[in-house]
């Protein structure tokens, strides 16, 4: 995956991919007391460009003040750094991880004497779920594993140690021949994939739930709701049930990796016609068209490397 990354920024410095190590002392390692981004880079006509970057570092800030992460660099400070680690590593498109976490200096659970430690990383990352399932869909599972709720842990800041929740899932999910998991909330209402939230579409109308049921509300997730209503489809916030997936004449997850991903059955139960749907394609060619600039409508969106 990283042959390809030979640059990294740490700390305020682009450095080879070799150096940019960490303690294996540092809090963030033991107790995942770090919070990170995924941020897609896509090739444009006119170069490189970022999608919705100012939203992706906005949620960092919030997922890092919600943990008491200090981010000692400004938003426009980590822009430029992610647009040089593009640059340097010479990519055209790429998958950026910016992280930060509480590096070495105290194993107490309190990380009062852990500085933070700032990174970001680039690599090339075409469909997270395959090219198959981009195109035909993916096969998914009703997970055993429940996802934690805001009481437990803000679900909304995407913070490293509540990935152990996803990987457990997925993990499970391919272990019994499935592409990706879907987890309930404590309520048994759907919740979201591992690492990506969940459309249906009913009668023309596309419904997806919210964080009241514990998913990081993502920024695929907004922009498809955007090009959805700009479409001339409604869209309705609403709880989801296994029993409204199953119904569904189409279903789709959102997110940076996975971009716009039809499902195509759950539990060997086939989704509508058990192919992508055309509301579905449909979305998913408009969304592509706005990360490449190929929509002048969303060009706001992209921010050139
Ligand atoms: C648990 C989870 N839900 C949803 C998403 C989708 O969020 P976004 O569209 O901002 O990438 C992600 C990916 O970041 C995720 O990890």
């Amino acid at each position: 995956m990283f042959e390809r990354s030979q640059w990294v920024w740490m700390n305020g410095e682009v450095i080879p991919w070799s150096k940019a190590t960490t303690h294996v002392s540092a809090h963030g390692l033991h107790y995942g007391t770090g919070v990170f981004e995924g941020i897609r880079c896509y090739a444009t006509s006119t170069g490189p460009a970022l999608f919705r970057v100012e939203e992706h570092l906005a949620r960092f800030f919030a997922s890092a003040e919600i943990h008491g992460i200090e981010i000692p660099f400004s938003s426009d400070r980590l822009t430029e750094a992610i647009t040089r680690v593009i640059r340097e590593n010479d990519f055209n498109s790429c998958y950026v991880r910016p992280i930060a976490y509480f590096g070495s200096g105290s194993l107490s659970l309190h990380p009062r004497d852990c500085a933070v430690e700032v990174v970001i990383l680039a690599w090339p990352w075409a469909d997270y779920l395959g090219a198959e399932g981009q195109r035909r869909g993916v096969s998914v599972t009703v997970s055993p594993w429940r996802k934690f709720e805001s009481k437990m842990m803000p679900t909304t800041a995407k913070a490293c140690g509540q990935y152990v929740n996803s990987v457990l899932a997925v993990t499970e999910a391919v272990n019994r021949g499935f592409a990706e998991a879907i987890l309930l909330d404590g309520g048994g209402r759907i919740a979201e994939g591992s690492g990506e939230n969940l459309f249906i579409v009913r009668n023309q109308e596309l419904l997806t739930n919210d964080a009241s049921h514990s998913i990081l509300p993502g920024i695929t997730r907004d922009s498809v709701l955007r090009i959805a209503n700009d479409l001339g489809y409604s869209c309705k916030i609403k709880a989801l049930s296994l029993q409204d997936l199953l119904s569904a004449d189409e279903a789709f997850f959102t997110g940076t990796a996975v971009e716009v991903t039809p499902i195509r059955e759950l539990d060997a139960t086939p989704i509508g016609t058990h192919t992508p749907g055309p509301v579905t394609t449909e979305i998913q060619r408009a969304f592509c068209a706005a990360t490449v600039g190929q929509d002048e409508r969303y060009n706001q969106w992209l921010y050139p490397v």
